[in-house]
């Protein structure tokens, strides 16, 4: 029997499917996206570091702050990557597993991570809020979109590739609220994406202590 390889089929679909998943263009001002995006860049000042984890292909996130900030994206897929690079020359992107990769510490003012921790393994999910809080410099600012409610499973036939499968890893948001105290954040703001409809995600903002 297969064993499951969370990390190996998140690379593979994002691979496979990385334009199925977005397009090289985005309609970025009438997106959840712009309105918190801009709940975190009011909070930094011009030319700040920002990490984006789980950048996908840089649209539109790491694109929208390239114009005003220093970005560093990360992400799994070297189909996204490679993208990203080409899409967003401005930033600095590192194909690479976010629980792995390494920075110094303090080495960024914000780290947002849009819809990406969602497809890290639930048990590896706390140290990674460790690891952001120790990139972040004191007083630095963190976002992150996560799940609502508590699922752990695979969606089949992702983005109507057949037979390809992604892997998703949730919480509930009180839980997602307790990790990031407990590596040292403190709330600021939180929210529900869709903010109309059919709300599926948390997101969080918190900010550093010193
Ligand atoms: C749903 S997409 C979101 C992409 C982008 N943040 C956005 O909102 O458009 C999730 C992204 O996270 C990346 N990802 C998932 N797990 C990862 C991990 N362990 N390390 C780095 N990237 C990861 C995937 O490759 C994918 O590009």
């Amino acid at each position: 029997m297969d064993t499951l390889d969370p990390k190996a089929m998140v690379r593979d679909g994002y691979d496979r499917a990385s334009h199925e998943y977005r397009g090289d263009d985005f309609d970025f001002a009438r997106s959840g996206y712009e309105h918190w995006l801009r709940r975190l860049t009011t909070r930094l000042a011009p030319g700040a570091r920002v990490l984006d984890l789980g950048c996908g292909n840089g649209i539109p996130v790491a694109r929208e702050l390239a114009g005003a900030f220093q970005v560093t994206g990360v992400d799994l897929s070297s189909v996204n990557i490679e993208r990203a690079r080409s899409l967003v020359p401005a930033a600095t992107f590192v194909c690479a597993d976010m629980t792995q990769v390494e920075f110094p510490q303090a080495s960024f003012d914000a780290v947002a991570a849009f819809y990406s921790i969602i497809n890290v393994p639930l048990d590896e999910q706390p140290a990674l809020f460790a690891r952001m809080h120790e990139w972040l410099v004191p007083g630095g600012w963190m976002l992150a979109v996560v799940g609502r409610d508590p699922w752990t499973g695979i969606e089949q036939d992702w983005r109507d590739v057949p037979g390809l499968g992604m892997y998703y890893s949730h919480a509930d948001a009180a839980t997602y609220k307790r990790w990031i105290a407990e590596a040292g954040f403190v709330l600021a703001e939180s929210g529900i994406e869709p903010r109309q409809g059919n709300p599926g995600y948390a997101v969080l903002i918190a900010q550093r202590g010193n």
